[in-house]
């Protein structure tokens, strides 16, 4: 393994933060508290090349490598959960699903505008029966000929109304269970197809989660990717590097968290000395820097077996596992090392500790991962 950086890498990340810094934090607050998406920041994301990181640059991405965007994606999260949830979504699952398993005719059509951000993706597995059992699809695709007739409702979808391209996996012959289930490139304004009410969340609350509804939506064959009943395989091996993007996020929202605490810790006098001078908060900080630490380690492995092209399904759950109980754990903590401070809005740990808990449910639930892992393990 070989985790030093290039100077690209530096650059890169470097760019990330100054992005973070000057155009996200301003106004992240207000977008939280009144569920703001971020349409500005968003598109000057696009503009910047952070939407279509790994896309090769002949599809308008940057041609980056995993390493790359976990880097950027830490960035992003330290500031604002809801835009990087944005650019996970379109990097990892979109991007790279059409990129990775979609014909040149698809990668004409929807990937060059998905990687340079003029237009933006959802992903849409989830339903209201079927969450972590991903398997029991009830959203049928009813194979008609030239065309697939669409029926059902998936829930919780990221970018829900934003995204113009939606990648819906659905059931077109249940007798052959997952070995039925396809997956296809809808677009907005299909006719049958309606985005339902937004949820009003516990925390990502500037990102944008819908029910979406499809009613006798006919969707041209050709918008099917890959071979007939390939449509979950292609959900498996999409969310696995997903995985990744989702534990570097909660990497992000973990040291956002404790740079603050740090910081906090070394100002904030009590008992004639800081905070930071008395061993039961040097210890939490202690603590917070050493599960950071192994979580960006997990995040750099799996990530680097990515980009090796070697298998990295149970590196990529466990970093999204160990980072997302760090995120909780670290965010907590944030929050008790400011004291009453860290209880309102103007501080931002409370905040990030709201948005530590979604990298714990999306993307398959910590429970999730652990059959990923435990299956692999047992299999030697
Ligand atoms: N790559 C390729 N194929 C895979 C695979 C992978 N990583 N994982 C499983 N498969 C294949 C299996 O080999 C099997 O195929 P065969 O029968 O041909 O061997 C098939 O898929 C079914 O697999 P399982 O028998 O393991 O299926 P299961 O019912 O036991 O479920 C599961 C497995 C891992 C629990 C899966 O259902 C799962 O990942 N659930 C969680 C769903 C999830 O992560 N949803 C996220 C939605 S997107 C999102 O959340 C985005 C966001 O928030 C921002
Ligand atoms: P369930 O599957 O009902 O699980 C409930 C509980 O039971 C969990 O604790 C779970 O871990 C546990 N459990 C279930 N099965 C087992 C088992 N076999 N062993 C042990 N424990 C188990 N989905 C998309 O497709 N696209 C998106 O863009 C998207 N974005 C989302 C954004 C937000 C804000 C949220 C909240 C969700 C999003 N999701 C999205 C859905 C998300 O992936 C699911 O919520 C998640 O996979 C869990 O499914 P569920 O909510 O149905 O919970």
């Amino acid at each position: 393994m070989d985790f030093q950086l290039s100077e690209e890498h530096l650059m890169i990340r470097q760019a990330a933060r100054d992005f973070a810094q000057t155009e996200l934090l301003p106004g992240v607050i207000e977008r939280d508290e009144h569920q703001k998406f971020p349409t500005e920041q968003i598109k000057k994301m696009g503009e910047l090349g952070f939407l279509g990181m790994m896309v090769d640059p002949k599809y308008g991405g940057s041609g980056l490598d995993t390493m790359s965007y976990v880097l950027a994606m830490e960035e992003i999260s330290k500031v604002d959960a809801s835009a990087s949830v944005v650019m996970s979504v379109n990097n990892s699952l979109v991007c790279w699903g059409i990129e990775k398993f979609g014909s040149e005719e698809q990668k004409q059509k929807y990937l060059t505008k998905l990687a340079t951000g003029e237009q933006i993706g959802a992903f849409c597995l989830s339903e209201p029966e079927a969450g972590s059992d991903a398997t029991s699809q009830r959203t049928t695709a009813e194979d008609k000929g030239d065309y697939y007739l669409l029926n059902g409702t998936k829930n919780w979808i990221t970018n829900g109304s934003t995204a113009s391209v939606y990648l819906v996996i659905a059931q077109t012959n249940p007798e052959l269970g997952h070995k039925g289930i396809n997956c296809l490139i809808v677009e907005k304004g299909m006719e049958g197809f309606q985005v339902g009410l937004k949820e009003n969340k516990l925390g990502i609350r500037g990102s944008d989660t819908h029910s979406l509804m499809f009613t006798d939506v006919k969707v041209p064959k050709e918008n099917r990717i890959g071979e007939d009943g390939f449509g979950f395989k292609f959900a498996m091996q999409t969310l696995s590097g997903g995985r990744i993007g989702i534990a570097s996020q909660a990497l992000g929202i973990a040291s956002g968290a404790y740079e603050l605490a740090l910081k906090y810790s070394q100002e904030r006098k009590a008992f004639g000395k800081t905070i930071s001078e008395h061993q039961a908060i040097a210890f939490k900080l202690a603590d917070m820097a050493t599960n950071i630490d192994a979580a960006r380690h997990l995040c750099m492995h799996a990530a680097w077996l990515k980009d090796q092209k070697q298998n990295f399904d149970k590196e990529g759950a466990m970093a999204k596992l160990f980072a997302s109980k760090t995120a909780m754990d670290v965010t907590v903590e944030a929050v008790q090392i400011h004291g009453g401070y860290g209880f309102v809005k103007e501080y931002h740990v409370e905040r990030l500790m709201r948005d530590a808990k979604i990298t714990q449910i999306y993307e398959g639930t910590s429970e999730i991962q652990k059959i990923v892992i435990s299956r692999s393990v047992l299999k030697g």
